[in-house]
């Protein structure tokens, strides 16, 4: 039987955050031997903000070395970059006049950032959902690994293949989410209320993939938890404990009750502590092969020029036969 088809991605704009690595990264590395693998570097969607053309592009290559450093094994995924494919763009614009402004307005990311950057409120950060859908479907998706925040993207992306296909026939596959029960949703440590994000202006709400040890448990050490020193799942009544749950979870492998379990006579200084130890050791490993992975640019260019390859073929059959169908001359 012939495997299934996944695609995601991550922009590169700014460091990667811990959210990013639980909400979609490391599971992504659990997902190579049984699909068949797209990831790309979302860098036109990091266009919608302004950027640093040089770090913009360094970024890009970070970002490539930290998939592979995370364990995405270039033989077995195609990693890309997504402006080297200009289907993208192509089938983008294409998609834009079948999505309606209305579904774009409700879109909650677009109202988020437009208040984040109301300096900057362009017409990218408005049709962003286009180019994901477009992103998705020109390779025939059936799963897109995603965070929670990107729930309602994926729903806009089937509800704009869907249409295609009933205006000219079965063209698009209608992809599916596929997020994570646990860490779907990472939350800030000084506001566990709101998602970790790696624009927060607090440093101390975030932890980047490529803070050292002594900072990252610092950060853990600051967490904000609450009164009652007691070690219990409940995301409602106690987001911050819930939260340190979940990570500690998820980077030692260890249930909610056992965890309970294993603080039930212990204090919040000493939970912090071992979650912030459990994230140092999960990433001294990652980080250390990221580092020797950066100084080898010729390595990265060759993993991605042979992925832009393998996305091109995909991307570009499905783009033709959009075009046909829309009565473009090919
Ligand atoms: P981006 O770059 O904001 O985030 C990359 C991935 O990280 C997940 N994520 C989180 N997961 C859990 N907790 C958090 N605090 C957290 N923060 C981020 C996101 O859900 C995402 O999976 N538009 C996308 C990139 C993109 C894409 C695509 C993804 C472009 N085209 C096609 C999938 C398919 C974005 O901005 O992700």
């Amino acid at each position: 039987m012939e495997k299934k088809r996944i695609l995601s991605g991550v922009q590169s704009t700014g460091n990667l955050t811990l959210g990013n690595f639980l909400g979609a990264i490391n599971n992504w590395v659990n997902m190579q031997e049984e699909y068949d693998c797209y990831y790309m570097i979302a860098d036109l969607h990091s266009l919608t903000v302004r950027n640093d053309p040089e770090t913009l592009r360094e970024n890009a290559k970070k970002i490539i070395a930290l998939y592979v450093a995370a364990g995405l094994d270039p033989e077995k995924n195609n990693i890309f970059v997504q402006s080297h494919v200009s289907a993208h763009s192509e089938l983008s614009w294409i998609l834009n006049c079948y999505t309606y402004m209305g579904e774009l307005s409700r879109m909650t990311q677009f109202k988020d950032k437009s208040a984040k950057h109301a300096d900057n409120i362009n017409s990218g950060l408005f049709t962003y959902p286009v180019l994901m859908a477009a992103d998705i479907i020109l390779y025939q998706a059936d799963l897109v690994p995603v965070g929670e925040d990107q729930r309602q993207h994926l729903e806009l992306t089937r509800d704009i293949a869907d249409r295609f296909n009933k205006i000219y026939g079965d063209t698009f596959t209608i992809p599916e989410a596929y997020i994570p029960k646990t860490t779907a949703r990472i939350m800030g440590l000084q506001n566990p209320e709101a998602k970790m994000s790696k624009s927060a202006t607090n440093l101390n709400d975030v932890i980047f993939l490529n803070d050292t040890p002594d900072t990252i448990i610092k950060k853990f050490k600051k967490a904000v938890t609450d009164s009652d020193n007691l070690v219990k799942f409940d995301p409602e009544n106690k987001p911050g404990v819930s939260n340190l749950m979940q990570i500690y979870g998820a980077v030692a492998n260890k249930s909610n009750e056992e965890i309970e379990k294993e603080f039930a006579s212990r204090g919040y200084g000493d939970f912090k502590m071992t979650v912030a130890e459990a994230v140092v050791e999960k990433l001294k490993p990652i980080q250390a092969k990221y580092n020797e992975l950066l100084s080898n640019e010729d390595y990265i260019r060759k993993i991605y020029t042979k992925g832009d390859e393998n996305a091109r073929k995909i991307a570009n059959v499905t783009l033709k036969d959009v075009k046909e169908k829309v009565g473009l001359i090919i």
